[in-house]
């Protein structure tokens, strides 16, 4: 099956940017979101971004244009049905992608590829849930999508050779490395991204050391882009916790368990760069 167009379930930050690789790569793109704001707030982002590329003289004016037209957005799943393959890029509930992933099947048409941009959650449990578990596997991207290069695919029990190496095709088409992960809590990265972050969360509440000596030592100590404070805000402080809490049930090592002052500052709303306020002030 030839790949044409493609499919993004969410527009919030990894939603919005994995739409914006896919149509900047020439795929014809539509994006779902629950609402009108929610799917403005969203393409406005990819437009923007691609007016600062424009800046810069990574695209031209014509290119922006032709990216513009190959990216349409809607609040109805039934528009997805002319796609070969579908991302999915909800929140990091598994209750909600259970409800999405019937839904997905029915909309779509026999053939189509249904991949998840989990970054932690079964994407077993999700394919098992379709009359389509062989077409139904990983596809987890980095923030921010269209600049980091690596994608992990995660292969379920019931993913089909098939299915891996159409999904291989497709991130070398966007420009993506991909390596090749079991469906385990965490996959790769996060699996040794998490508890890096939560130690460093860990030495701050026990006043080992200060927030900014930390970044410091990271960034300049092993020549990290950022250190993991400003990564935590990047990331986003309830994605991180998210993340942690599923590798957690899966596991129960208390590298995992996520600490206090992580709980606390997602229950104030303090989530990072996208809420003004994480360890840092936006
Ligand atoms: N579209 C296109 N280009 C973009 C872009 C976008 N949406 N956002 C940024 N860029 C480009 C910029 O234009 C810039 O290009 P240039 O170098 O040619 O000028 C380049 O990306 C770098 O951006 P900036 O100049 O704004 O900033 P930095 O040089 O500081 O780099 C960074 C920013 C790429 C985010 C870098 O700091 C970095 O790599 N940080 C680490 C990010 C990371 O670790 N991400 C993974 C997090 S884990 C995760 O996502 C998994 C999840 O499951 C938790």
């Amino acid at each position: 099956m030839t790949i044409r167009k493609v499919g993004i379930v969410g527009a919030g930050l990894m939603g919005s940017g994995i739409a914006q690789t896919c149509a900047q790569s020439g795929y014809q793109t539509i994006v779902r979101e629950i609402n009108q704001p929610l799917l403005e707030k969203g393409l406005n982002r990819i437009h923007d971004a691609w007016q600062m590329m424009a800046g810069k003289g990574k695209l031209t004016n014509e290119q922006v244009e032709e990216n513009r037209a190959r990216l349409q957005g809607t609040l109805d799943l039934a528009d997805f049905a002319e796609c070969d393959l579908v991302i999915e890029a909800v929140i990091e509930n598994m209750e909600e992608k259970l409800r999405l992933f019937p839904a997905l099947d029915q909309a779509l048409k026999p053939d189509a590829l249904i991949l998840s941009n989990t970054s932690s959650l079964s994407v077993t449990q999700m394919g098992a849930v379709t009359k389509r578990p062989n077409k139904v596997c990983g596809l987890h991207f980095f923030n921010p999508a269209p600049v980091m290069r690596l994608v992990e695919i995660v292969r379920t029990l019931s993913t089909s050779e098939e299915t891996i190496e159409q999904i291989q095709q497709f991130a070398l088409s966007l420009g993506k490395t991909p390596v090749l992960a079991k469906d385990t809590a965490g996959f790769i990265v996060n699996f040794l991204l998490i508890p890096y972050l939560l130690s460093a969360i860990r030495m701050l509440e026990n006043g080992l050391a200060t927030r900014d000596d930390i970044d410091t030592a990271m960034k300049l100590g092993c020549g990290y882009p950022m250190g993991p404070f400003t990564l935590l805000d990047y990331v986003g402080l309830d994605t991180t916790l998210w993340a942690a809490e599923a590798i957690y049930e899966e596991y129960k090592d208390p590298l995992y368990a996520p600490p206090p002052l992580l709980r606390r500052m997602v229950v104030s709303g303090m989530l990072g760069k996208k809420s003004g306020r994480g360890f840092y002030e936006y």
